[in-house]
């Protein structure tokens, strides 16, 4: 099939790779020219997992990258939005670049004489697909495909996928859009736009509601001497329940989970309806990572002019992704008692250099960062961090579960 994705980050990059190397012809659009450039030559401007390996594989031969919206339309039958939706500052999500695209291609529609399937890819609000739906061209219709793939699992995800929800309101549609995801063999859940909008709020929200129960236990077992991971393995065996994403420790980051949340408790109040529950997922997560400086202090007092080394910034291992990433919260926490912190992370260091330029020290390697100070933290679980010898003679304090507290000295786990 023709198709055509607009935006070129994580999910509308690996959208496209992945449809081309499943035989489909694919032009991926985005405003920005250094980034299309990048791609047509086989550099990925983000980093995932595989993913570079797989452009070079389909550039130029099933995937085009360009600036032409005209172009990627008038050539392709269905063309999937997948802009940015960032969160503002009451947690509603900004849809102008949603809305921009979406007139955008409507005006480049009403010119266009064949059928065009329009996929909202965002994560958008339910009823948020419908609104844009008003003066569209009769050659056009609309679907929501929810995403939901994991940053530095992102291929896999697409590859083979749990299940694929295409929400529509119309057969013709449906069909289409069935024919381009059939070959990844997943079960096809088929419903209406609002309730595929639905399905990706109500799926983040109940993720991230694992894991800030799992913290919740975890900060009870703590003072108790439990270790939170006995508790979650034991329950995690129950079918019910099942073991992902009851991992605990210093709370969830990234671009997803806290601005979905977020979203979805700004949208429930708009409506009328306070969702109490998903309001204290926020608050326990926001002072979650705040703990482990909380433990420090514990253990070590004043931290003023105290050399620490923190291992780990990106928001979760293999990604170079810095949002929403609890080490912001700690690191600001540790400048903020004049602690004298050196970083290092395997992929992260350049996007934490944006957010906090020279106020810490930047660690070449791991083993510099080691040589520092005999106080580390560690906030990512990198494989590279998991070693227990690079650790002899430190003091960690562990935020999430890197390392076995039965063999090693000196230890402090945040919920453990
Ligand atoms: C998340 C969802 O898992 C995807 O299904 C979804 O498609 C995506 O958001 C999205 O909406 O685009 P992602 O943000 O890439 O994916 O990362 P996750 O692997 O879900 O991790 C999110 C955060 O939760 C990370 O900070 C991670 O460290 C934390 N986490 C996860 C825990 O603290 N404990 C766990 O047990 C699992």
């Amino acid at each position: 099939m023709k198709i055509s994705v607009v935006g070129t980050g994580y999910v509308g990059l690996i959208t496209s790779v992945g449809f081309a190397s499943l035989g489909n012809d694919v032009i991926c659009v985005d405003i920005d020219s250094k980034k299309t450039d990048m791609i047509n030559k086989g550099t990925t401007p983000i980093y995932e997992n595989g993913l570079e390996e797989k452009l070079k594989s389909v550039i130029g031969k099933k995937l085009v990258a360009t600036t032409d919206l005209a172009f990627a339309v008038n050539n392709t039958d269905v063309t999937f939005i997948a802009v940015g939706t960032p969160s503002k500052e009451s947690g509603e999500m900004d849809l102008s670049y949603v809305k921009k695209a979406t007139d955008d291609i409507l005006k480049i529609c009403f010119a266009k004489k064949t059928h065009q399937v329009l996929v909202i890819k965002s994560t958008v609000f339910p009823g948020t697909t419908e609104s844009l739906m008003s003066d569209v061209p009769k050659n056009v219709s609309f679907a929501m495909i929810p995403e939901f793939l994991k940053e530095g699992n992102a291929l896999e995800d697409f590859f083979k996928p749990d299940r694929i929800v295409i929400g529509v309101n119309d057969k013709k549609t449906f069909k289409i859009l069935e024919k381009l995801h059939k070959p990844l063999n997943a079960p096809i859940v088929k419903t209406n736009i609002r309730t595929a909008e639905m399905i990706k709020y109500a799926s983040n929200a109940f993720l991230a509601l694992k894991v800030s129960y799992a913290n919740e236990i975890g900060n009870i077992c703590k003072p108790l001497g439990i270790d939170v991971y006995d508790v979650m393995k034991a329950i995690g065996m129950d079918d019910r329940i099942s073991p992902k994403f009851l991992n605990a420790g210093i709370g969830f980051g990234g671009s997803c989970f806290p601005k979905d949340v977020n979203a979805l408790v700004y949208g429930s109040k708009k409506i009328g309806y306070v969702p109490k529950i998903l309001e204290s997922v926020i608050n326990l997560n926001k002072k979650q990572p705040l703990k482990l400086v909380e433990l420090l202090e514990k253990k070590e007092g004043a931290l003023v002019s105290k050399k620490i080394t923190v291992l780990g910034l990106a928001f979760k291992p293999k990604t170079d992704d810095m949002r929403d990433a609890p080490s912001i919260k700690i690191v600001n926490a540790l400048l903020e008692k004049n602690a004298n912190v050196c970083v290092y992370d395997p992929q992260a260091m350049e996007n934490f250099k944006k957010i906090f330029a020279n106020k810490v020290k930047y660690a070449k390697t791991l083993i510099d960062a080691l040589n520092f100070s005999d106080t580390v933290m560690i906030i990512t679980e990198w494989d590279e961090f998991k070693d227990e010898n690079i650790y002899k003679g430190k003091k960690v304090f562990d935020g999430r579960k890197v390392l076995d507290k039965k063999s090693t000295a000196n230890y402090e786990g945040v919920c453990w």
